[in-house]
């Protein structure tokens, strides 16, 4: 094939993933811009392997047998909830993946292969590639432990921690320039990963479980970067341009998380926010004897009135897997001629669209989805909120400029203005903040204490019985 040929398929591959990633913008496209996407992987895959000079088809084909099958098995057996560890484990797995390719490139050229000469283009990018490779291998692996419960979630801070990720990181620089500088021997390569493997180790262990998300997303944009230094050495351009797209929708998707927590990257990465959970006695000096609970019967008279009704949903309704049932107590009370929208935070749960995704696995229609800014002035004509396993999405603490609250300056959802809130957990204790919670001590505010899903069946069963 010629090169003109090649350059033009890999044209229409990029367009391809461009398309793709803006119909992933919105749910009605998603199932088709996920389609565009992986037909320009697969033209290019095959272009590649077309242009390229072959030295075993077999282990080629072995290689999608096996990721095609493991891929298969993922996609049917993880449920959605666990889609960021799933994520986490792919970003491993390219920044990881993509610095051994590189390697295999620098032993290669060395031997005299099929890269003729090491330029400073290769090996800059290789340092690059192992940098970025190494540090986003082990940071997912990390993060996938902490989300899967394998390593402690809270943040794990290691006394002298700045200055031991200082000192590993001048040693990456020394051993990138000893690599660029000297372009005869791989060894600086090899330390250069191992030590970089050392730092995501570092970087990611003292960030909070629920912070996982965000380093996600930056390690996406990682492995984007080293995929990118793999297509410099290779000289492949269709590899220079899906490396790059990915690094910078990572970086996106991680400036726009960081801004819905009003949360500097940096406050995310170093603060150890989630270490510190709030005392009992600093709680108390904040309910001191005003939470009121409230039973599923009383709760249900006061849906029975009501003219409309904001469900909140947050992480614990993940946790109790409630949306199903959340889903039948809204056809319910909509049956009785009530208004029922959902309001979404875009920080509620643990990952990016974490309640979109699961809202929608139990059917309700998007439309009934409503964002932050769009619900916000509708509290105040609400006349029940129910706020289902959501806390510092919903604490008014969010309001104060005081820096010590970890969520200072977060927008969040105002249903404190609402004629009643009820708020369904388990017990009063904090969110992933680690703060108490006015809000479940104002007086509108009633606690309805249970499971999610028990205490939604309870109030279906409760609302058809006041009817
Ligand atoms: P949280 O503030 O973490 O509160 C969740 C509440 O759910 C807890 O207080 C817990 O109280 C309750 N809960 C747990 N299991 C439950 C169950 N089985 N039934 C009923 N309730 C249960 O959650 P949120 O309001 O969704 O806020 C998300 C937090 O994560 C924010 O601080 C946000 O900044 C952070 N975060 C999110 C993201 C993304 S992308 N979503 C990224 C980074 C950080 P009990 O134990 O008393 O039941």
């Amino acid at each position: 094939m010629s090169p003109e040929l090649i350059d033009l398929f890999y044209l229409i591959a990029a367009v391809l993933f461009i398309f793709g990633l803006k119909g992933l913008s919105h749910p009605r496209t998603a199932v088709r811009g996920n389609l565009l996407g992986s037909a320009g992987m697969l033209l290019a895959i095959v272009v590649t392997l077309l242009d390229r000079r072959i030295v075993s088809f077999e282990v080629i084909v072995a290689g999608i047998v096996v990721g095609a099958l493991v891929g298969v098995i993922l996609a049917y057996k993880v449920s959605m909830t666990s889609m960021p560890q799933v994520v986490a484990v792919f970003n491993g797995f390219g920044g990881g993946a993509s610095a051994l390719a590189v390697g295999a490139a620098l032993e290669e050229a060395l031997r005299g292969g099929f890269v003729e000469e090491i330029s400073v283009q290769f090996t800059v990018a290789a340092a690059l590639s192992a940098l970025i490779g190494g540090v986003s291998f082990t940071g997912s692996a990390v993060a996938f432990g902490k989300l899967q419960g394998l390593v402690n979630d809270k943040p794990i801070l290691i006394a002298g921690r700045h200055v031991l990720n200082v000192a590993l990181a001048m040693i990456c620089l020394g051993l990138s320039v000893w690599l660029v500088l000297d372009g005869t021997s791989s060894l600086s390569f090899w330390i250069l990963a191992g030590v970089a493997s050392l730092l995501g180790i570092m970087l990611v262990i003292p960030i909070g479980g629920a912070d996982m998300p965000v380093v996600i997303a930056l390690l996406n944009s990682y492995s984007g970067v080293a995929a990118a230094g793999h297509g410099w050495v290779l000289n492949n351009t269709v590899l220079i341009i899906a490396g790059s797209l990915v690094g910078a929708a990572g970086f996106i998707l991680t400036a726009l998380m960081c801004r819905a927590m009003n949360r500097s990257l940096v406050n995310v990465m170093f603060a150890g926010v989630g270490a510190n959970v709030a005392t009992i006695e600093e709680s108390e000096d904040i309910y001191a004897g005003r939470v009121k609970a409230a039973s599923a019967e009383e709760v249900a008279m006061l849906l029975q009135d009501a003219r409309r009704v904001i469900i909140v949903p947050g992480y614990g309704m993940a946790v109790a897997q409630a949306q199903f049932v959340v889903q039948d107590l809204a056809e319910l009370l909509e049956s009785k001629g009530v208004e029922v929208d959902f309001a979404i935070h875009p920080v509620a749960g643990r990952m990016p669209g974490h309640m979109n995704v699961l809202l929608a696995e139990a059917n309700i229609p998007y439309q009934k989805l409503k964002d932050m800014d769009e619900i916000n002035p509708a509290f105040r004509q609400t006349d029940v909120v129910l706020v289902i396993g959501a806390n510092d999405v919903v604490n008014p603490l969010a309001r104060e400029s005081d820096p010590s609250i970890p969520i200072a300056g977060m927008p969040i959802l105002d249903v404190d203005q609402a004629r009643s809130v009820v708020i369904v957990k388990r017990s009063l204790s904090p969110g992933f903040s680690g703060i108490a919670n006015p809000l479940f001590a104002a007086d509108n505010a009633l606690m309805l204490f249970g499971d999610a899903k028990q205490v939604a069946m309870d109030l279906m069963t409760a609302v058809k019985e006041v009817a």
